[in-house]
């Protein structure tokens, strides 16, 4: 019997885990720590620290190449969905070789497992690779939290709904009517950019809970060139960005 636990880390500080998630970290018997490309060594790094600062011994966590998404499968849903399948694939080996009479095994996800998140997915493709496998999810801190912390603002205003959507979404659909507050995540095309010049205020976030963290914050209009100047700066120093912003409608009462 497997016992397959995905143990949310939050953004990369060891400082950020539940005692719930270092508990279930200390009992593993396999720990898998995903390296996605070059590029996210630093997220690799964090991933190990992690695992150092909480285990006494680190000779059961495997790191594992996570493979890229096929650039030849030209439908997204399509690509993502060939992804899962190859990625729980590798699990499924790695989990059947370093565990060969069954065990508790571990999986380290940025963040939380429930956003933004392909493990949940991987893991249902497990069920049926194995006779008897047991998901817990331990909640991590998600990169929303960190960046409304980090500005020190709400998420919502007074008694209203919030949205949570990609930067691939916003330049398809744009604002939406629903909501006067929308996080974007996963938007590698600064889709802000794309807006029409409503008033809108943005709080932004780039390397959340890291030493590089950067934040700005202001009227769009008045940061929008200032945030993608930075956003080019950050990932020709570092090779990578991960970045989240708040977009709200200028509200004439305060909420
Ligand atoms: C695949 S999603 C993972 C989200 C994660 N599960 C969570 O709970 O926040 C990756 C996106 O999360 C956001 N993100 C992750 N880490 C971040 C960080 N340190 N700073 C800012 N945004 C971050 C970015 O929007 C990035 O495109």
């Amino acid at each position: 019997m497997f016992q397959l636990d995905l143990v949310g880390i939050g953004m990369g500080n060891p400082d950020h885990l539940t005692q719930a998630a270092i508990t279930a970290l200390q009992s593993a018997d396999l720990i898998l720590v995903p390296h996605k490309g070059e590029s996210k060594t630093l997220l690799s790094d964090l991933r190990m620290a992690i695992c150092q600062k909480y285990l006494g011994s680190t000779s059961h966590v495997i790191g594992f190449e996570q493979p890229p998404r096929d650039p030849k499968i030209a439908d997204y849903l399509t690509r993502v969905e060939a992804w899962h399948d190859g990625t729980a694939q590798i699990w499924s080996s790695l989990l059947k070789e370093h565990l060969p009479k069954g065990g508790r095994a571990a999986l380290l996800i940025w963040g939380d497992p429930s956003l933004y998140d392909s493990s949940l997915r991987i893991a249902d493709r497990l069920q049926t690779r194995f006779d008897q496998i047991d998901v817990s999810v331990y909640p991590g801190l998600t990169a929303i939290q960190l960046l409304t912390a980090a500005h020190r603002i709400r998420l919502n205003t007074l008694g209203a709904p919030v949205m949570i959507s990609t930067g691939r979404q916003l330049v398809k659909n744009g604002f939406p009517n629903e909501s006067d507050t929308l996080v974007v995540m996963l938007d590698g095309e600064l889709a802000f950019q794309t807006l029409a010049p409503d008033p809108f205020d943005i709080w932004w976030g780039a390397y959340l809970g890291m030493k590089e963290e950067i934040l700005i914050k202001g009227r769009l209009k008045d940061v929008s060139a200032l945030i993608s100047e930075q956003r080019v700066k950050a990932r020709q120093k570092y090779g990578w960005i991960m970045d989240t912003y708040l977009l709200r409608r200028v509200l004439t009462s305060d909420h």
